[in-house]
């Protein structure tokens, strides 16, 4: 292992540098990067902090965003580099969900910013309670949780504590081909029952399998251009009109939607 290489409870992590000069990480366990190598903080923005619009909504009212997938942390400290811009009239509930808790020690280590409106990560505290296991930081009203284990379970245990509803999700898991469960319409399904009216879905994957799975799940499903020169990515509701246009193209496919019955475990 060089300096940048660490190793996680799934294996080892290795940094790389992507073409906006921010790094990522690459996982052993599940051989794929954490972001497009156009840029990690690039996608971040665009996929999920603007893609989700989140300044937007904060301007509105209380945000409860769920992250699939905290990763490095991009998605966490994107969002606030952003919002410390304009600081927000409500407050904002950043939920994470994460499989190996090294990844947010190891963010918490190399990321010490400060910020005037949001906990660090280094403000992170660690929780166990029974079967829960989780990171948690205040500041100002704004609070950051990051959930440890597998999210189809941690999940539907914390919202039955906390009682959450949804506006914002950035859909970011490892690609489908890899990490099929988190794409299938059982999580799908899900993340509809702990969502709001409201909600803004998010997602880089613009994949005829998730896409069938999300609606069929009822997800209401818009094509947005990808990042740079993808073609496009992926966003969702739970109001608003279908675009009969996507269906169409969606059913003329013989493709099927991930569902757990199809995933090989
Ligand atoms: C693409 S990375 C997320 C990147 C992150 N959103 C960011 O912006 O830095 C996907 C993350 O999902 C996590 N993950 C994969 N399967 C999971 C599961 N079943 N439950 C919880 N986390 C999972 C992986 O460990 C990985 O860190």
């Amino acid at each position: 292992m060089n300096n940048c290489d660490f190793k996680g409870i799934l294996g080892k992590y290795r940094v790389v540098e992507t073409q906006d000069h921010s790094q990522t990480l690459w996982s052993e366990h599940f051989d794929e990067n954490c972001h497009s190598l156009a840029g990690a903080d690039e996608e971040t923005c665009y996929n999920y902090v603007n893609g989700c619009q989140v300044p937007l909504k904060l301007e509105n009212g209380p945000v409860e965003l769920l992250e699939v997938g905290f990763g490095p942390g991009k998605g966490v400290t994107n969002t606030y580099q952003q919002l410390e811009q304009a600081p927000p009239g409500h407050p904002l509930t950043f939920v994470s969900l994460e499989l190996d808790p090294e990844l947010v020690l190891w963010a918490a280590k190399n990321n010490n910013e400060s910020f005037q409106h949001f906990p660090s990560l280094t403000d992170l505290k660690r929780h166990q309670h029974g079967e829960q296991e989780w990171f948690e930081a205040e500041k100002k009203g704004n609070t950051l949780i990051v959930l440890i284990g597998d999210a189809r379970k941690v999940l539907p245990l914390w919202c039955k504590k906390r009682n959450p509803s949804f506006n914002v999700i950035y859909q970011d898991p490892f690609s489908p081909k890899k990490n099929p469960t988190l794409w299938s319409k059982q999580w799908f399904e899900l993340l509809k029952k702990y969502s709001r009216h409201d909600v803004i879905m998010s997602t880089y994957s613009a994949s005829i399998s998730i896409r069938k799975a999300m609606l069929e799940a009822g997800w209401i499903i818009e094509n947005r251009k990808g990042l740079k020169t993808k073609r496009s990515s992926t966003r969702a509701r739970l109001t608003g009109e279908q675009d009969y246009a996507i269906v169409e193209k969606l059913n003329s496919s013989s493709v099927e939607a991930l569902d757990d019955s199809n995933i090989i475990f």
